[in-house]
């Protein structure tokens, strides 16, 4: 299983002072050392963090793929057929949202998709759809002619942090810290399930699946030992606990434990 490392909290950093410090640049190259298989950015519409420039330089200089995460916009899509990167992994994106809350809503977007992720891939980028962990959206994924899906794994973590520790990832699931214990253990149940079985009608269509959002070094074992997922993207975890150890230390161990 690889690991993908999301560094856009670097970003985040730098632009709390506007300034040039610390450069996602130098994340790459400490991430790149320390294993990780991929690096993860996420350039949204309001450029909050991760920016053209930085997009085109951590391109320029990685030595191991760059997976962008973007939303469907023309515009963005237009950016990313120019900037190459080895993936594109197609996101829905809300201006007022902290991160990433659900997966693409493939339904009413499928005509857009089908045609940026068409496009893309004539310019020899790969393409990956971000979904809710649904088994009926797969042959949806396979009209649209692509062959990587990476599903949300928020569900699975939200119920996991409320179970384990009271403290749920985002503030959207505030409401169900209410939910009992025996709920709890029935929405991780639950969730795991939702993923087993998208990922056997993945496998049943070809299509390689992948898996991110929230995963910590608590809740990521479950994840890993899901033989079919071949790559996990993971970002705030990694990025926070580097602040303690260092970012060389904080993706060594994840790798660890993935292994
Ligand atoms: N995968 C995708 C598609 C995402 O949008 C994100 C968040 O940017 C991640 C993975 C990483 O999520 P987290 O930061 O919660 O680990």
């Amino acid at each position: 299983m690889k690991l993908g490392v999301n560094i856009d909290h670097i970003a985040v950093l730098r632009q709390a002072r506007a300034i040039n410090d610390p450069d996602p640049l130098e994340a790459v190259s400490v991430v790149t050392r320390a294993g990780a298989n991929q690096i993860t950015i996420h350039l949204r519409e309001d450029r909050r963090h991760i920016n053209e420039d930085d997009v085109k330089d951590i391109i320029r200089h990685s030595k191991i793929p760059i997976n962008l995460e973007c939303s469907i916009d023309d515009d963005i899509m237009d950016l990313a057929n120019e900037l190459r990167p080895h993936r594109v992994t197609i996101v829905p994106e809300k201006r007022e949202e902290l991160t990433t809350e659900g997966g693409l809503d493939l339904r009413t977007h499928f005509d857009k998709i089908y045609y940026h992720s068409r496009t893309l891939r004539v310019n020899n980028i790969e393409v990956a759809l971000f979904l809710d962990p649904n088994p009926a959206l797969i042959s949806s994924v396979k009209s649209a002619e692509v062959d990587i899906v990476e599903l949300h794994t928020g569900e699975y973590a939200n119920a996991y942090a409320m179970l384990n520790s009271n403290l749920a990832y985002t503030r959207g699931s505030i409401k169900e810290l209410e939910l009992p214990r025996h709920m709890l253990k029935k929405r991780i149940r639950e969730s795991l399930e939702k993923i087993n079985a998208t990922i056997e009608s993945a496998n049943e269509f070809g299509i390689k699946v992948a898996a991110g959002h929230g995963l910590n070094y608590q809740n990521v074992e479950n994840i890993a030992k899901i033989n079919d997922i071949f790559e996990l993207n993971i970002g705030q975890s990694i990025i926070a606990r580097s602040v303690f150890v260092g970012l060389d230390r904080a993706v060594r161990e994840m790798i660890n434990i993935i292994k």
